[in-house]
């Protein structure tokens, strides 16, 4: 008889818009992927009124709660899943850690410093494995980008110039929980900002050591305090009542950096750039070469070699779906059989699956002190913002 699969229980808190994603990557994951443990999706975590059963029926999930902290510290479960907005995240994710959990929280990893500070210590102080999800890392063009990079293609790094754009912000959202800072920390800056932040460190292997020039604006000062059953935010859409309460969190930031490796960099984040609906977009400039990563074509990567002979210099568009040579790709579909956002996750699971199998991933995942080195580059924006002068990384502490 075969030797039988070593399993992980997953609990997952929260059911909203990631809980849809995390719920199909966990259920794909160990079909796509030859993973050596398998994910069981042990039980899911819902407020009662969102009727956590029909949830847990519909995508897979064995049990459910609506008791998260009993949840956290059964004993039957591995790995807790933190999908909830942002105040929550320290909170979960300190109860699973005590109870000795791994833990896999979304981004930010927490919606201050300090709460980051404090998971970041307590992880270690647990020698607990944590994982955050900046699934952009595992689309496979990204994930190609940090391969090149790492083999010196682009040589040295002069620029990093990356913008994250939304546009799905107008005045007729009402006032869901991404603008209110007791429950987010910031708006599009730690919802957006957030990523690039990581990317141009996951794909430079630099740190960022000084902002300045920081932008925060808030266009739309008050929003429709939401109806009931408004739940689900931006994924399920949301209708306003009404009264009206104050935004307090930013709608764009935009700011300069310095990187330890010399490379100067740009950020910008937003929910108002009409007519860019998930435009996640990094270009990065080096002596040998460019990348350019743009999430609304997120299956290809731009290379330009600039060591080619100067007649044949120019863009090259690079599909990068053929398993074998592009990261991800040959747990998938046979060439130029595109993937979408979803795959992202479900590549994220295999490689944290890989992990607690003490294996390598295909590219780096962040934990929960790298996620908090990402966190201080945010508070140092918002800092920089606030004051209106430049500021050191190394006085964020
Ligand atoms: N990795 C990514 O690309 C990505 C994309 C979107 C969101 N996120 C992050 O995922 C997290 C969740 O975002 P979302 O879009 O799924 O939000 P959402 O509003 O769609 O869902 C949030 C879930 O948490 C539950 N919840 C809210 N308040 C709660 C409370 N006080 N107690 C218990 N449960 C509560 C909600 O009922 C819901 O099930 C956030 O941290 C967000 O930044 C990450």
């Amino acid at each position: 008889m075969p030797a039988k699969d070593k399993t992980v229980n997953v609990a997952m808190i929260g059911q909203g818009f990631m809980g849809r994603s995390h719920s199909n990557a966990w259920g794909q994951v160990s079909r796509f992927f030859n993973s050596p443990h398998k994910a069981v999706m042990h039980s899911v975590f819902g407020q009662a009124d969102e009727n956590p059963a029909a949830f847990a029926t519909r995508w897979g999930w064995q049990n459910f709660s609506t008791d998260w902290p009993a949840l956290v510290a059964s004993p039957e479960i591995d790995l807790v899943d933190v999908v909830t907005p942002n105040k929550m995240h320290a909170d979960v994710a300190q109860a699973a850690l005590e109870a000795g959990k791994a833990v896999a929280c979304e981004k930010p990893l927490a919606m201050s410093l300090a709460d980051a500070r404090a998971m970041a210590q307590l992880a270690k102080k647990k020698k607990a494995n944590t994982y955050v999800w900046w699934v952009y890392r595992r689309c496979p063009a990204v994930a190609l980008a940090y391969q090149l990079m790492r083999s010196g293609k682009l040589g040295r790094i002069f620029h990093v110039r990356a913008v994250y754009l939304q546009d799905w912000a107008g005045e007729s959202v009402p006032l869901l929980w991404r603008f209110d800072k007791k429950i987010a920390g910031s708006g599009a800056h730690g919802d957006l900002n957030a990523h690039i932040i990581d990317m141009a460190r996951f794909l430079t292997g630099q740190e960022v050591t000084e902002i300045s020039g920081a932008i925060s604006e808030t266009f739309i000062k008050e929003r429709t305090i939401p109806t009931a059953g408004a739940a689900g935010g931006i994924a399920a859409g949301s209708q306003g009542a009404a009264a009206k309460g104050k935004v307090t969190v930013d709608d764009a930031v935009l700011f300069l950096a310095r990187m330890s490796g010399g490379a100067v960099a740009s950020f910008e984040a937003t929910r108002f750039a009409t007519g860019n609906q998930n435009r996640n977009r990094l270009e990065i400039n080096g002596s040998k070469g460019s990348l350019i990563f743009d999430f609304e074509r997120m299956n290809e990567l731009q290379f330009y070699d600039a060591t080619a002979e100067r007649a044949v210099q120019g863009w090259t568009n690079i599909m990068c779906t053929h398993g074998g040579s592009h990261p991800y790709a040959d747990a998938w579909w046979p060439d130029a059989h595109l993937i979408g956002y979803e795959h992202t996750f479900t590549n994220m699971a295999a490689d944290i699956l890989r992990v607690q199998a003490g294996q390598e991933p295909v590219v780096p995942l962040s934990d929960f002190q790298d996620a908090y080195e990402t966190q201080r580059v945010l508070e140092a924006a918002l800092l920089s913002a606030k004051e209106r002068c430049a500021v050191k990384i190394s006085a964020v502490k």
